[in-house]
């Protein structure tokens, strides 16, 4: 019988793609992250017999060694990392950074700059980096070129932002723009409002407001300060579908049809930042005035993505692309300094440091600048988000401690609230203090005195008060133990030259990469945040409940919580 040569070439096909398919399963797992748990590392164990028998008050090392500082700090040309005064000697630091190198981080770091999929439960890149790299090698990921789609993107925004912050673009009675409402919750709200606060001495001329909670009150108090004709409204979502966005959004929307605007006007006043197309064009926003990025810059990692548009507007484009290069200077140093060396990694092994061995749990961190108020803010979502995970790359219930509750804020109104804890509470808190020689304005007396606290808080919690100093000074020794500071409370300190874009964009840098090597010291998934989720369908659930006055399956305590709101409600 005479076969059908089409029915071979078929099989030919099929047989081959077979194989394409299992030699690309492997590739991928090939590039995939290690999964080694930290803790049975021999390095593991080497670090928690240091840290049995340590015995180090910073007085002494200080004393010890005259050159501690030059030892434990690292100069570049526009800022000082001093880590000088934390509970390290050389030994740890070295224990520390081979524990890094156990847990592989050199391959974690070339999948992260290599576009691999190392976001792996949510299958994507982990790729933010791409959009500030002007080096077309670390922008391939999935075998595919991104660096001309980046810069097009970047291109449209500037070209945009131009246009605004001269006037040119006009509200629909021909008016020029004077206000920006970012509508946009999380990694689509903090970066761009942290950034925009943080360089607001660098003004575009623009005001920017930054609208993300649910709750109408925020909302309400930013249409009281604005004009319809001369607003324009970015709904800023990735997916669009965020349940505190689009009702935001759709306020927004119903505000400016009542305030005069009409329904054709609103291709004028609505921007979206999405990867969500049809959903744009089904809110009425015209497809050119959307704004693209891509499902490998995740949420908490996306300011120099289109979501930062904002900002641009806020500082104007040359400054967006300062804050880029200034990132772009970490991601070097970080893919190609070594570890010794390396700014975020020693960061992030000293962390390591004190959550796994010291038992910390709790890290601060202090800007003494107060235009970085919400510095820390921002730190949280990006931080807590990513490693604040207990199921490790096995999907093992971890046995360790993972990522630690971040906070802080500005000095020094931080001095006048929590720090006694920090000096003379049984909690340790490793904290960072960022500092700057310049500021932006010409009250120099304001700005030594706020510059003086900085320096005195690090050494007065790394050198505490003893007992014999207070006994010197006082004659009422029941006050003494009271008076009495131990110190040895560890530090960081980063003192840049001046807050600008650059060093922004350098700080912002430092501590995403802090975080990823946490995370894959930590061996878990930094980059999903399945732990949000369940809330965010309950809580549809039980609007459905709340609008019906129907409740339905809950446990005793939620039922009678939303009884409660149902009958009180219309009283
Ligand atoms: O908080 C959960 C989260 O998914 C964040 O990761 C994200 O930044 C935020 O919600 C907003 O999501 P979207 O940009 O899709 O509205």
């Amino acid at each position: 019988m005479k076969t059908n040569p089409l029915l071979n070439f078929n099989k030919l096909a099929c047989y081959h793609f077979k194989i394409f398919r299992i030699f690309a399963f492997w590739i991928q797992y090939l590039f995939m992250l290690p999964k080694i748990n930290p803790t049975t590392l021999p390095e593991w164990k080497a670090l928690e017999n240091h840290y049995r028998n340590r015995n180090i008050h910073l007085r002494d090392c200080f004393l010890q060694d005259a050159h501690r500082f030059e030892n434990f700090s690292i100069t570049t040309p526009n800022f000082l990392f001093d880590f000088s005064k934390n509970l390290v000697n050389k030994e740890t630091m070295t224990l520390l950074i081979n524990l890094a190198k156990a847990c592989e981080l050199e391959s974690c770091i070339k999948a992260y700059f290599g576009g691999q999929i190392i976001n792996e439960t949510e299958e994507r890149a982990v790729f933010h980096t791409a959009l500030r790299s002007t080096d077309p090698r670390f922008t391939v990921t999935g075998g595919k070129q991104m660096y001309a789609e980046i810069q097009q993107t970047l291109q449209k925004m500037k070209a945009f932002s131009r246009k605004v912050i001269h006037g040119e673009y006009k509200g629909y009675t021909g008016k020029k723009i004077t206000d920006i409402v970012n509508i946009g919750i999380g990694g689509s709200d903090l970066g761009p409002k942290m950034a925009t606060e943080a360089l607001k001495d660098f003004s575009s001329g623009l005001r920017v407001h930054f609208v993300s909670n649910i709750d109408y009150s925020q909302i309400q108090s930013i249409f009281e300060k604005i004009n319809p004709e001369q607003t324009l409204f970015i709904i800023a979502s990735k997916t669009f579908t965020t349940q505190e966005t689009m009702t935001n959004a759709h306020t927004a929307k119903n505000w400016f049809l009542n305030q005069g605007g009409t329904k054709e006007d609103i291709a004028q006043h609505f921007i979206a930042i999405s990867c969500q197309p049809e959903e744009v064009e089904k809110f009425g926003i015209k497809a050119e005035n959307r704004f693209e990025f891509w499902d490998w810059v995740g949420g908490r990692f996306s300011m120099w993505s289109a979501i930062g548009l904002s900002l641009m507007l806020g500082i104007g484009p040359e400054n967006f692309e300062q804050l880029l290069r200034g990132a772009e200077n970490i991601d070097i140093h970080f893919r190609e300094t070594d570890f010794s060396q390396n700014i975020p990694v020693i960061m992030a092994m000293l962390g390591i440091w004190y959550r796994n061995f010291h038992h910390a749990t709790t890290h601060a961190v202090l800007p003494y600048a107060q235009n970085l108020d919400l510095f820390p803010d921002y730190l949280q979502q990006a931080d807590m988000e990513s490693n604040g995970k207990s199921v490790d790359r096995n999907g093992e219930k971890v046995n360790y401690a993972t990522g630690p509750i971040l906070w802080g804020r500005a000095g020094t109104n931080g001095q006048h609230a929590f720090y006694q804890l920090i000096h003379q509470g049984t909690t340790l808190v490793p904290s960072d203090f960022i500092g700057f020689v310049k500021s932006h304005h010409t009250e120099s007396t304001h700005h030594e005195k706020l510059m003086a606290n900085f320096f005195a808080q690090t050494e007065a919690l790394a050198f505490g008060k003893a007992e014999r100093e207070v006994c010197n000074e006082s004659t009422n020794t029941k006050l003494i133990p009271h008076k009495t500071l131990e110190g040895n409370k560890p530090t960081n300190t980063l003192l840049f030259q001046e807050l600008t874009p650059y060093t922004l964009g350098q700080l912002v840098a430092i501590y995403e990469h802090k975080i990823f090597v946490q995370g894959a010291i930590w061996n878990i998934f930094s980059f999903d945040q399945f732990g949000v989720e369940l809330g965010k369908v309950l809580a549809n659930t039980i609007l459905d409940e709340i609008k019906n006055e129907k409740i339905g399956q809950h446990d005793s305590s939620t039922k009678g919580l939303i009884n409660y709101y149902i009958q009180h409600k219309n009283q």
